[in-house]
């Protein structure tokens, strides 16, 4: 309550305040900076820009790519190792076009493909931000681990002239009518396409990498799947099983905000962008995006069908009628927290039936955090991060298999079984510890 009162009182002050300087170039460039912040909190720019345990923004982060390790660079304003002496110009070329100060061109894991659809005014304020909002650091830049020939920049120029984007010239919201559905559609397919750039993760990729869609005028691989970290960001489209289709424009909204809701909780790299990103956004924006990804048709038209929850298998664990291996394997690691029901506890523990994690046609999600375990981002809105432990020294590859299974064809799941060489690949891709000899 006290709390409350004096950052109520403090924002009449603020507003007194910019009131008070209208005009004044200083009330105007402190606005700005404060947009800035809340752009690069939409854009997640420190989930890369940040090493772990490094300096905000200070670069350093290693970014595993085919060709080897990039580093992310140091975009604080500090004029010898940072970015203190780019000027707005040089700034949108690095963060829209690709291109770093000196002239040479950016590998894609810096997703200005993505951002290219940012607003010159958005760049602005992000520009602002940069310059006096954020602390210089004074760090050099790590070279890539990547080797020659690969190294050699000039062809990530003939990359960015196939793949690149055109930049956006005008705010989008000048089209919008006075609609506040449309709006809210325009808003969130602003936030979505470009600053939150979630096509770096959930659109599949083609034979250079280059995501297969950039937008949804792109066609229907937009935002449709794809796997990064040996996690599957899922496909975030209409379809029933595997995609959004089920889930409220509330749900897809709590899920951004909190990292949980009744269907589902955030992990991989998602557990991240809640915590680091979508939880700071307005609910205005966080509705914008889940009013625009509802407007997204599924890939299968033909599949509309939801999945129905079926009581059968959790009636025979409980009168002990199911005694295969994946049943005895999930009563004695799973159930304690999944329930026998397979419902779980909501945003506590998530449910495994009718979930897209479970049912997705590749199960490398679900073999990974069976093996691995999982945290969900503590949030303001939800703060206890419930963890998973790893089961990776405890269950053989066959185990493993046998739950996975189980899980994937109970309570209405139809995912398809998944062998103990498919988990023996998962294992060793995700640097699980080793099978217990049994
Ligand atoms: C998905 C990871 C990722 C995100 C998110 C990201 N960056 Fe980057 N960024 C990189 C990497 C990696 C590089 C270095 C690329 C290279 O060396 O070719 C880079 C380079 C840059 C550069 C060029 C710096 C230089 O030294 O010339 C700027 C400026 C920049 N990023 C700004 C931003 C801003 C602003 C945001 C948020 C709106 C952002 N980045 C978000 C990965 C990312
Ligand atoms: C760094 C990669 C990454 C980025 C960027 C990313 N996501 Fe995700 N996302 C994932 C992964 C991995 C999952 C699967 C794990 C999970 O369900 O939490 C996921 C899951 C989701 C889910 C839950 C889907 C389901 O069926 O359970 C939603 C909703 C979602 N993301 C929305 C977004 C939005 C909106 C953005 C952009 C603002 C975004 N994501 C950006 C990696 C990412
Ligand atoms: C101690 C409690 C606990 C146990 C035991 C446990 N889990 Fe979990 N499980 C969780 C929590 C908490 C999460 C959410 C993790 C996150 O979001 O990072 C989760 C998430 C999951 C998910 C992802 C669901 C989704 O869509 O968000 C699957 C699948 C899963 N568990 C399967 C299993 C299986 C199979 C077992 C047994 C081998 C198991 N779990 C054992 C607590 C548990």
């Amino acid at each position: 309550m006290m709390m409350k009162s004096i950052v109520a009182a403090l924002s009449v002050l603020a507003a007194g305040a910019a009131w008070a300087a209208d005009g004044t170039p200083a009330s105007a460039d402190a606005q700005l900076i404060k947009q800035g912040e809340y752009l690069s909190r939409a854009g997640d720019c420190i989930a890369c820009h940040t090493a772990k345990d490094g300096k905000p923004f200070a670069g350093g982060l290693g970014i595993d790519s085919p060709l080897g390790t990039i580093y992310s660079t140091n975009i604080t304003p500090d004029k010898d190792t940072g970015i203190g002496n780019y000027t707005l110009e040089d700034f949108d070329r690095a963060v829209r076009h690709g291109v770093a100060k000196d002239g040479h061109s950016l590998y894609p894991a810096m997703p200005y493909t993505s951002y290219a659809k940012v607003s010159p005014e958005d760049v602005k304020a992000l520009y602002a931000y940069f310059m006096h909002g954020v602390a210089p650091v004074k760090q050099a830049n790590k070279d890539t681990d990547i080797t020659w020939p690969l190294s050699m920049r000039w062809p990530l120029g003939v990359w960015r002239w196939m793949f690149a984007p055109d930049v956006a010239t005008a705010p989008v919201t000048a089209t919008a009518a006075n609609d506040a559905d449309k709006q809210a559609l325009l808003r969130g397919q602003y936030l979505v396409e470009g600053l939150g750039h979630c096509s770096t993760c959930h659109t599949p990729r083609g034979f250079a990498l280059q995501e297969k869609a950039l937008t949804a005028a792109d066609g229907s691989a937009f935002l449709s799947g794809g796997v990064v970290d040996g996690w599957v960001a899922k496909n975030l489209r209409g379809d029933m099983v595997d995609g959004l289709g089920a889930w409220s424009k509330e749900d897809i909204a709590a899920f951004l905000k909190s990292g949980r809701n009744g269907h589902s909780a955030a992990f991989g790299g998602m557990a991240q962008v809640v915590q680091d990103s979508t939880q700071h956004l307005t609910d205005a924006d966080v509705n914008a995006i889940a009013v625009y990804l509802k407007s997204l048709p599924p890939v299968n038209k033909d599949a509309t069908k939801a999945l129905a929850y079926n009581d059968t298998v959790a009636q025979a664990l409980r009168t002990g009628k199911d005694t295969s291996d994946g049943a005895m394997t999930f009563l004695n690691n799973c159930a304690a927290c999944h329930r026998s029901t397979g419902k779980g506890y909501a945003e506590t523990f998530p449910q495994l039936a009718l979930s897209s994690t479970v049912n997705s046609a590749d199960p490398a999600s679900l073999i990974h955090i069976v093996l691995k375990g999982a945290q969900m981002p503590g949030t303001s809105a939800a703060p206890t991060a419930y963890a998973m432990p790893g089961f990776d020294w405890r269950l053989t590859d066959k185990e493993v298999a046998d739950v996975v299974s189980f899980v994937r064809a109970s309570w209405g799941n139809q995912g398809a079984a998944v062998s103990a060489s498919d988990v023996a690949k998962v294992r060793k891709e995700v640097g699980a510890a080793k099978a217990p000899a049994r």
